[in-house]
């Protein structure tokens, strides 16, 4: 059994997997959600109001499936998490000194020199993720075990986030009762969910529309290249919408989840829609064009900054796999259309595509993440599970146990 448990700013949300013995297939057992209440920008800034969120959002995944929970793997994500592209060299030992052949050893020498960048005193590595090897003038390996070469050199990407942030994480769970068996980057386990092997190969960003930021993880060649945080997400847009018309925030969410579009060519059929009255007036009824009004310059703003973002990357190539959406935010209406027309390439909507027993709830791109986390918990632990829509991804380095054990020792 594995759990994920995905943090958020608008919505906590467990899920339970178990492997079917005799599919090989991963069966989501339970899911539960609750309201996050505790978080800002994907950073914890209330400890009890996170862990009670947590604590419902287990204990109806734990309802649902008849499991106990006791541990889970919990994501990251948020302002605080920034990648960097490193790279480090080492002369081949190898097992057999004879005929120089790449081991395991020399594999995780060369992580090691990868991951020895200057990151400040208030960070930490999360993730050290091989993107390529190159062994003597040999480039683009992906498995360099068993090659004859006398030089090794790898191409990482590395994720840091802070220790701050990460510690405060790890302290909610545990305070809701639950032990943490690895802290995940959010964007990577999305990916992993939604994401083929090809798109990643061919060069793809995951934008990930959430409700307090947007995080966005480039893939070139089959890696994770560039990792981006905006800090905005939907709860801008219907910010945006309460202000403007002057409803709650409740009410402005609602309208935006039910009837709310950002393209304005799906709007034909453009009706009136009832916005409720507040302190005893009476509802009015407004163009559904004026909702989309609204709606749309803030989506575009958050299209655009990503653009900008990506603009800056050194890419030597396109991404030939466009872009995918994905996120509570990747569900309003004409989302995908929008992106389209701004960043001028191909848009898709990204849902978690898993095949054997998934709980209805979790096909909505709102839960990527948390199946992600579930996907990547079984990789972790060695526990294979198969299915013609699941995807295998290269192990990185264990760093996570590592960063586990360091903020424990540290401070608990
Ligand atoms: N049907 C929908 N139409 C439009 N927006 C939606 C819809 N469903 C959810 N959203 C928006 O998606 C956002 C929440 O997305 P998600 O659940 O991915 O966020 P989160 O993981 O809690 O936040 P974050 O990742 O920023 O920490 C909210 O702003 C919500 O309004
Ligand atoms: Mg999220």
């Amino acid at each position: 059994m594995i759990v994920g448990l995905d943090i958020g700013t608008t919505k906590v949300c467990a899920v339970i997997g178990e492997r079917n013995e005799e599919t090989g297939k991963l069966e989501i057992t339970g899911v539960g959600v609750a309201p996050s209440t505790g978080l800002k920008k994907g950073v914890v800034v209330n400890i009890e109001a996170t862990l009670k969120s947590i604590s419902s959002a287990v204990e109806a995944a734990e309802m649902m499936s008849g499991r106990e929970v006791k541990s889970c793997w919990a994501g990251i994500g948020g302002s605080h998490i920034d990648g960097v592209n490193s790279r480090g060299v080492v002369a081949v030992t190898g097992r057999n000194r004879e005929t120089r052949e790449i081991g395991k050893e020399d594999v995780d020498r060369v992580l090691e020199a990868a991951r020895a960048v200057v990151i400040p005193m208030d960070r930490q590595i999360l993730e050290v993720i091989p993107q390529n090897y190159i062994v003597d003038d040999q480039k683009g390996i992906k498995d360099p075990l068993d090659m004859i070469g006398v030089r090794l050199e790898a191409e990482v990407h590395i994720i840091t986030c802070s220790v701050t942030g990460g510690q405060n994480l790890i302290k909610c769970v545990n305070r809701a009762g639950f032990k943490v068996n690895g802290l995940l980057l959010q964007s990577l386990a999305a990916g992993h969910a939604v994401l083929s092997e090809e798109e990643k190969d061919l060069g793809v960003a995951l934008i990930d529309l959430g409700g307090g930021t947007t995080d966005v993880l480039v893939y070139l060649d089959g890696a994770p290249y560039s990792s981006i945080t905006i800090p905005a997400g939907g709860a801008q847009v219907s910010s945006d919408i309460s202000i403007l018309k002057k409803i709650p925030f409740d009410y402005a969410e609602k309208i935006k989840t039910e009837v709310g579009c950002c393209w304005a060519p799906f709007l034909e059929e453009n009706g009136d829609i009832l916005i409720p009255g507040v302190g005893g007036r009476p509802p009015q009824p407004i163009p559904r064009m004026d909702i989309l009004e609204v709606i749309q310059p803030r989506m575009e703003e958050i299209f655009k900054m990503v653009k900008e973002k990506l603009g800056k990357l050194p890419l030597n190539r396109p991404l030939g796999a466009g872009i995918v959406i994905t996120g509570g935010g990747a569900e309003l209406l004409g989302a995908a259309e929008l992106a389209s027309h701004i960043f001028r390439l191909p848009v898709r909507v990204g849902k978690p595509r898993l095949s054997g027993g998934l709980v209805e709830e979790c096909r909505s791109p709102a839960f990527s993440t948390v199946v992600g986390l579930v996907l990547e918990g079984f990789d972790r632990e060695g526990v294979t599970v198969s299915g013609p829509e699941s995807h295998p991804r290269e192990k990185s380095e264990p760093v996570v146990g590592k960063l586990i054990d360091w903020l424990k020792r540290e401070f608990f």
